[in-house]
């Protein structure tokens, strides 16, 4: 059975995640061709956004104009999701408006909620727990820079955070060497790690950057403080020191190896300037792409 939903890489197969990647490389291509297209003429994407955002809200937004839909950007503050609302009622009226719904919250499980109860399709645009869109164009902007998606050595560098849990995920697709060097206290999701490892994933957790990164294709990093988690900004501060992407880390990995970020990015924090800027880095193709990728996805779910 096709994919319905996108709440995790998790719950996709091979099948459903190369299909997403084959169609946005062939939207990409089409558009650049042609610009925009309309086989999503009158289709409407409700994106309900519980967190700031720049990249994920104005690639959803330009992509469903681009396909020839529309989409409507609505906060918290007029739904108020299990306050004013309970999310079962949110998702039977939502399916009764539109054709997509884009969830971006603190929980995970909010977005279950939603994609148990609405007859639409849902997608994760980013919780605590994971950011599969992203994770989904990084896949597309790694392929497209030349690399195997089967023959690939990751180090993800900092936090154990939501990008790190969805790269897990993609690592029981695909053969991905993946090795996650965190600071102690700080690794990602127990739960994603025992349940992709056991489908088959090949993760090293490693408090050693230096040894995540030895030898590998792509070198990704992610803020330190994710949104929500202000408060404990001073303390991670100090907690990561020693996790920079810096050059003398990235010395350590192939000569021809790629910097990812999903970005926002702080640079003097999780990255030195040098790379992020510096001529390795593939930062704005990847933002790009968030809009390709999603292109695809949305085609995929709403037209099959
Ligand atoms: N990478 C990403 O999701 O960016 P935004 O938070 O700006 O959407
Ligand atoms: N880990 C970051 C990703 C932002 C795109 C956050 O959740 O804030």
């Amino acid at each position: 059975m096709s994919m319905k939903h996108l709440v995790s890489i998790a719950d996709l197969t091979r099948e459903d995640s190369d299909r997403v990647i084959a169609r946005a490389e062939d939207l990409k291509a089409a558009f650049r061709r042609e610009g925009a297209s309309h086989q999503l003429k009158g289709k409407s994407l409700a994106m309900i956004f519980h967190k700031p955002s720049l990249r994920t809200r104005v690639s959803f937004e330009v992509g469903m104009t681009q396909l020839g839909g529309a989409a409507l950007y609505i906060t918290d503050r007029e739904i108020g999701m299990d306050t004013r609302e309970a999310v079962e009622d949110i998702a039977r009226v939502l399916s009764g408006y539109a054709d997509g719904v884009v969830i971006r919250t603190f929980h995970q499980v909010f977005v279950e909620r939603l994609a148990e109860f609405a007859s639409i399709p849902v997608i994760n645009a980013l919780t605590d727990l994971s950011h599969p869109c992203q994770i989904l164009a990084d896949l597309l902007t790694i392929k497209e820079n030349g690399r195997s998606l089967d023959d690939l050595a990751i180090a993800y560098i900092g936090d154990g955070n939501n990008c790190a849990n969805s790269f897990i995920n993609a690592a029981a697709l695909y053969k991905i060497d993946l090795r996650i060097a965190h600071p102690a206290g700080f690794p990602p999701d127990t739960a994603t790690m025992e349940r992709a490892t056991g489908a088959g994933a090949t993760v090293t957790l490693t408090n050693d950057p230096v040894a995540a990164v030895t030898g590998t294709d792509v070198v990704y990093t992610d803020v330190w403080t994710s949104m929500g988690q202000e408060d404990e900004r001073e303390d991670r501060l100090k907690r990561f020191e020693g996790f920079q992407v810096n050059p003398t880390l990235m010395s350590h990995a192939k000569g021809d190896a790629l910097f990812m970020h999903c970005l926002p990015a702080h640079r003097g924090e999780e990255v030195d300037a040098a790379v992020i800027d510096g001529p390795n880095s593939v930062v704005f193709q990847e933002a790009e792409n968030r809009l390709h990728l999603q292109k695809g996805l949305l085609d995929v779910l709403m037209r099959g």
